[in-house]
């Protein structure tokens, strides 16, 4: 029987497959004003990521480059579309927010303000039934934090 929550199920893995195969914002930012390499030691993976901050250190622009699997190509490539437009504060705890969400599959604290933020990050849910998982989720998280503090190196460990 297909229910509900089989139809979200593909709908999520057809997201995940989409930017995994076709990751938006994959390039580098020649004029990016912070980078940083996230690093995943459990596979070998990294990742770099590139931010252009405003002069109010609101995020311009974000892209990345490097190998990864599906999941860490399509969670980098969700999350150079979502934190467009954000402060590094605002940045940082919808990372928070996801890194909740990919750990248990829920985030209770997310509230109202990061509701549609966490809707289009929410095909990377299910990496909670899969513990090894979750690192290749939060790679390119790991890493935008890295850019915003300047420590430029960040591994999913
Ligand atoms: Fe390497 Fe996912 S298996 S980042």
């Amino acid at each position: 029987m297909s229910g509900l929550f089989d139809d979200l199920r593909d709908l999520y893995q057809e997201v995940i497959l989409d930017h995994g195969r076709k990751p938006r914002n994959f390039r580098r930012l020649e004029d990016a004003t912070a980078t940083a390499r996230g690093d995943n030691p459990m596979c070998g993976d990294r990742i770099e990521l590139f931010v252009k901050q405003g002069a109010d250190g609101t995020i311009a622009d974000a892209a990345f480059q490097g190998r990864g699997c599906a999941i860490s190509t399509a969670s980098a490539s969700l999350m150079t579309e979502v934190v467009k437009g954000k402060t590094a504060e605002q940045a940082k705890a919808l990372g928070a927010a996801f890194r909740e969400l990919a750990m248990t599959g829920t985030c209770p604290d997310c509230g109202a303000a990061l509701a549609d933020d966490m809707e289009r990050l929410a095909p990377l849910s299910g990496v909670h039934e899969f513990p090894s998982r979750v690192k290749c989720a939060t790679l390119a998280w790991h890493a935008l934090n890295a850019a915003l503090d300047g420590t430029k190196e960040a591994s999913s460990e």
